[in-house]
């Protein structure tokens, strides 16, 4: 759907307090990990994002009934799986559908899921998802797009990844949770929304150790039962509101926060100059009247730097004088914020995975978001300049920030999405 543009004006120092929303990243995992449940589960912190309605549509799809009990509760009930296709006007719609595939092989013993092909910033493989189901017992093949797997028992075995993937081991947790195997996962992600998917599970009865560890052991039970969750703050969101306070030089405080989760930005955001302050699961940033140094930033999997921080840490590289380089070996394609950002003024040089920054000071230009997190860091761009920038794409920005321009507002700025009526008056 086309939205209406962002309108910011931006030059403002920015205060006050957000509430940081809970982790679309963790909430989409653990509403999928309700199928491999046939009792009612509630869950608490679930944003309202575009990303999470493709995710229940899809669960609707395979027989989950859902309703929303509370701004952020949604109680989830999938007595039976009513359909074991995902097809692709479901899946392509976002890649993190692919991890149904397990909950689905889990519950119903066989799976065809489109296959998610690619995004704005490369080919995102899962390779490793299929490789896992194959070496723990399933049949795979592929046909015309899709991916069918079937089990004829329980999966079992050990498997170790190739590298760290999130949702290849949401895949193959998912896949192994129900049944009488035992499976190990070696090389397993420890982010922390593998975590969470995981401590949700335990919570209904799974018997998954290790969680937080590169090693995971999944007992398989008969079944889970139904129970109540809530879902971790969102470590990116809070991420990409730091960067906004210390581009803007603002002091703002967040509430909601894990600030266990945010070790590597904070870290970062130090070093260049940031003064930030934790107080339980509140974090105060301050960047006021201070002379931010350029640094160097290499993404990696959590705990390291993450590459859904990338953009948004370039746009605030590209606003201190010096020399920056960014680095992004996680998602190598991962820079369509940068022609975006020239067009503001920036200074960036690509080459490969790698971004050269010479800090300047931005200008408002109309600007497209190809992406999330590039629209994240337009966002946070258009904070930091005189005049009134436009960002288009606005539906990006919708899958994984809650209320934007509101919540920017109560933050001080000038952000402002017209009703479409009011937008199409003045075209
Ligand atoms: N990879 C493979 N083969 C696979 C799976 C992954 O080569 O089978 C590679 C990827 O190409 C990438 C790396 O492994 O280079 C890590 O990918 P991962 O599987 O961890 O990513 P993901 O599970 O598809 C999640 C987040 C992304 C985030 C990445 C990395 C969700 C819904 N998505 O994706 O979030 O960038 O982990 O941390 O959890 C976002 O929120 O903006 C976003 C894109």
């Amino acid at each position: 759907m086309q939205l209406t543009p962002l309108h910011i004006q931006g030059g403002r120092e920015l205060g006050g307090e957000i509430a940081v929303q809970s982790s679309k990243n963790a909430a989409l995992p653990i509403i999928v990990a309700s199928l491999l449940s046939s009792e009612p589960v509630t869950l608490h912190g679930i944003p309202r994002l575009s990303d999470v309605d493709t995710i229940l549509d899809l669960a609707h799809h395979i027989g989950t009934r859902h309703a929303w009990v509370g701004p952020n509760s949604l109680s989830l009930y999938t007595p039976e799986i009513l359909n074991t296709h995902a097809p692709y006007a479901l899946v392509s719609k976002m890649r993190a559908s692919f991890i149904i595939m397990g909950a689905i092989l889990a519950r119903a013993g066989k799976a065809t899921v489109s296959m998610p092909g690619g995004c704005a910033w490369g080919p995102r493989p899962v390779d490793q998802h299929v490789k896992a189901f194959r070496a723990l017992g399933a049949q795979i093949t592929e046909d015309g797009g899709d991916f069918a797997a079937e089990r004829t028992g329980s999966l079992n075995g050990t498997f170790a990844f190739e590298l760290l993937t999130v949702g290849g081991t949401h895949n193959a947790v998912l896949a192994a949770t129900l049944g009488d195997g035992v499976v190990v996962l070696e090389n397993a992600s420890i982010d922390t929304d593998v975590i969470d998917m995981i401590e949700f599970l335990n919570s209904l009865g799974a018997r998954i150790e290790g969680a937080g560890t590169n090693t995971l052991t999944i007992h398989g039970v008969p079944a889970l039962r139904g129970g109540e969750y809530t879902v971790i703050p969102d470590r990116i969101e809070a991420a990409t509101f730091m960067i906004a306070a210390a581009a803007t030089r603002s002091r703002i405080t967040l509430t909601n926060v894990r600030p266990d989760h945010l070790r590597a930005v904070t870290e970062k955001l130090t070093e260049m100059g940031v003064d930030i302050t934790e107080s339980g699961k509140t974090l105060v940033v301050d960047a006021t009247n201070r002379d931010l140094k350029p640094v160097n930033v290499t993404t990696q999997s959590y705990p390291g730097f993450p590459t859904d921080v990338q953009p948004q840490m370039s746009t605030l590289l590209a606003t201190i004088p010096g020399t920056s380089v960014v680095q992004d070996p996680v998602y190598p394609d991962r820079l369509t914020h940068v022609a975006e950002l020239h067009r503001m003024g920036a200074d960036i040089t690509v080459s490969g995975y790698t971004q050269v920054i010479q800090g300047a000071k931005l200008h408002a230009a109309p600007v497209k978001a190809a992406d999330l997190r590039a629209g994240a860091a337009l966002f946070i761009a258009a904070l930091t300049c005189e005049g009134e920038t436009v960002i288009d794409g606005v539906q990006f920005l919708n899958r994984g920030y809650e209320r934007l321009a509101e919540r920017l507002r109560g933050l001080g700025a000038d952000a402002r999405q017209p009703e479409p009526a009011l937008a199409s008056a003045m075209d």
